[in-house]
């Protein structure tokens, strides 16, 4: 690979041993992906934060970097870490796990790493323009900045993504070039049905698992949609990285580069009876049942925010009620009000963290959620069983009182 004099410097130590061992990550991907060169980038998020997926290998390997001198050279936040960094004994987090999570929050605070622990950098902070070189790591805001923004970024790992951040490079292949963004396959989306985030984290799921069966690196152009706010396209993206393993689609009349293509000729209808099918694959338990209720997957914005204490307002919850957000999303909300109303009703704000990234396997049976992606995963890392509803509905089940199995519904 062609490198600059300064990257050749950085490669030979003359950056100091972090950036040193962050180059030659970098040039061991580029090699494998057969990229030229490098490419500046300006902005870095990165995954693998939570203490529960690092252990203490991943620990030492980050506290090896900070004290071999490594520096974030460009703006670098955080995905969701494994707790509410200020708040996690009400979370029911233990001690041990705490001190560990904070020595790594330290560890990325100590490379000037911004320990803001979010999965939607946009909203916080990290937002890139459109065109813009980047190394993010967190699958549905890698999708989500590609598709939605227009800025570009492969789905790094959490190493790739901290050397990007030590050198300000990253190799140009993938999602790069022009030529792995354009797209291969229509979607003729029909009769979408209207609603908040619920129906497009189904939509995802639908065409998601198409391309998957499609093979070899599919890129979506969906037309019919007529419109689609933010969140619907943060749980867009979420559902059709979870279940496709896409960084990328275009949305006819929505997305910036759906106008640059010709829709490609082979097309696959999607119906409602696939939407249908794809939001009753994940229910397998009833709301009644369920002991857990979780929104902000991802991370929500302050418009959710909102409609949450709306619909909490004077109201108690009867089930464990986890409002995920970013910290600086939540400062909002106190600002608002919205975090008095929603906690005067028993439900807890989770900020930097998650349903998914928390250590929490085994504390609940069943989880109530809108998001297509924190279903997949509750069954698969926490084995809960899963109630995918439409955002207030879900609210409305945190309301319910559980129903313990065996017990006769009060209906
Ligand atoms: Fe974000 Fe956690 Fe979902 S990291 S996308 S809220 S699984």
């Amino acid at each position: 690979m062609k490198l600059t004099v300064e990257e050749q410097a950085m490669l030979d130590g003359g950056g100091g041993q972090a950036t040193k061992k962050a180059m030659q990550i970098l040039a061991a991907l580029g090699k494998i992906y057969g990229a030229e060169c490098m490419l500046p980038v300006t902005s870095v998020q990165i995954a693998g934060v939570s203490y529960d997926n690092l252990s203490e290998a991943g620990l030492q390997f980050l506290s090896e970097m900070a004290d071999g001198g490594g520096r974030a050279r460009v703006l670098t936040t955080l995905n969701p870490a494994g707790m509410d960094i200020e708040n996690w004994t009400a979370l029911g987090i233990d001690q041990e796990f705490a001190s560990n999570q904070q020595r790594v929050i330290e560890a990325f605070a100590r490379m000037g790493v911004i320990t803001t622990c979010t999965c939607t950098p946009y909203l916080a902070g990290n937002l890139p323009h459109y065109g813009e070189h980047i190394a993010w790591a967190e699958s549905s805001a890698v999708c989500f900045a590609n598709s939605v923004i227009g800025a570009r970024s492969n789905r790094e790992g959490g190493p790739s993504a901290l050397a990007a951040a030590l050198t300000g490079r990253t190799p140009a292949y993938g999602m790069h070039l022009d030529q792995a963004r354009w797209p291969t396959v229509t979607f003729d989306v029909r009769n979408l049905p209207e609603g908040g985030t619920y129906w497009f984290g189904a939509l995802g799921k639908a065409i998601g698992e198409r391309l998957q069966a499609l093979g070899g690196k599919p890129v979506a152009y969906i037309r019919g949609v007529p419109e689609a706010s933010l969140e619907q396209l943060k749980s867009f993206s979420a559902s059709l990285a979870t279940f496709g393993g896409a960084a990328i689609f275009h949305m006819e009349g929505i997305t910036p580069e759906a106008g640059l293509h010709q829709p490609p000729h082979e097309t696959i209808p999607i119906q409602l009876a696939d939407l249908d099918l794809a939001q009753s694959s994940l229910n397998d338990s009833t709301a009644s049942q369920a002991d857990f209720v979780s929104l902000g997957c991802p991370h929500l914005s302050i418009q959710e925010i909102a409609r949450i204490a709306e619909l909490l307002d004077g109201k108690h919850v009867k089930k464990e009620f986890w409002i995920t957000t970013a910290r600086p999303t939540k400062q909002i909300a106190d600002q608002m009000g919205y975090t008095a109303l929603i906690e005067a009703s028993g439900a807890k704000f989770a900020v930097d963290t998650c349903c998914v990234v928390a250590p929490i396997k085994g504390r609940f049976q069943a989880l109530v959620t809108d998001s297509a992606k924190a279903c997949y995963y509750a069954a698969s890392k926490n084995r809960f069983k899963t109630v995918f509803l439409p955002f207030d509905q879900v609210v409305f089940a945190a309301l319910e009182k559980r129903i313990d199995a065996g017990e006769e519904s009060p209906n």
